[in-house]
């Protein structure tokens, strides 16, 4: 190695040490991480609403096939899931026109919420009352879902999977697709118990795919 390149690196070495020390100290390196992935989260948005229209509008399975092909070249799973799922701050698309208005206003928090399996057992479970006036939202919230179910298999062979964990993948796929029609249907019964079970049933198929895949 040249002095002139061993000077120079010794440079950059410091520079980044810098740097770093300087994120760390100041919890900017949280921070910058967190607004790189709101951008990408964000900008996975319309295009991830895109196909939820698609789907809305009863679109052809090959076209589904084909918008969800192009989105996964453009846009990393993480931030695709983000879009649909995460709190409207963190760039997902919330719950509702309005921010805020439903809350939580997040779509997987709110699957939580109308499922009977809630983390605190303290927080009182849905009612007719409350189905009757969020409808038309939360039938939006299950076709978010469903579309990311719909998505998903193009994602299927990431991180070098094997043939069979990406059969495992594409099961997860079809358990998540059920679950958001079948909550859509549990929906329209105005039937708390069939929320609450319906709910249930799709968050166990994100849990499940998210344990084999997600949390390793
Ligand atoms: C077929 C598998 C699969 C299913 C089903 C699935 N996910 Fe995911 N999800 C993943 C993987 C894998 C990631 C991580 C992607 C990455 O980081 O590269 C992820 C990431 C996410 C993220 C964003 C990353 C983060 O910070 O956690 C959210 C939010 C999320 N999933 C919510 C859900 C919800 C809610 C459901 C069900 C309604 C669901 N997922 C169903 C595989 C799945």
């Amino acid at each position: 190695m040249s002095k002139g390149i061993r000077a120079w690196s010794g440079v950059a070495v410091l520079a980044a040490l810098g740097a770093t020390v300087a994120f760390v100290g100041r919890g900017r390196g949280d921070d910058e991480e967190e607004k790189v992935k709101l951008e990408k989260t964000l900008k996975a948005q319309p295009e991830l609403v895109k196909i939820i229209d698609m789907i809305g509008k009863g679109a052809k399975e090959a076209d589904i096939r084909k918008a969800a092909d192009e989105l996964t070249k453009k846009h990393d799973l993480e931030f695709v899931m983000g879009a649909g799922f995460k709190p409207r701050e963190k760039g997902g698309l919330g719950v509702g026109a309005t921010p805020g208005a439903i809350k939580p206003d997040a779509v997987e928090l709110k699957l939580i919420d109308i499922g009977a399996t809630k983390p605190k057992k303290t927080e009182p479970k849905i009612t007719e009352k409350d189905i009757a006036a969020e409808k038309n939202d939360w039938i939006k919230m299950a076709q978010v879902s469903q579309t990311l179910a719909e998505i998903a298999p193009s994602y299927a062979a990431m991180d070098k999977r094997t043939p069979a964990e990406q059969k495992k993948w594409n099961r997860y796929c079809e358990d998540m697709k059920k679950g958001s029609i079948d909550l859509v249907g549990a929906i329209n019964t105005g039937e708390p118990k069939k929320v609450q079970q319906a709910a249930d049933k799709l968050n166990a198929s994100c849990n499940d795919c998210h344990k084999d895949f997600r949390d390793k």
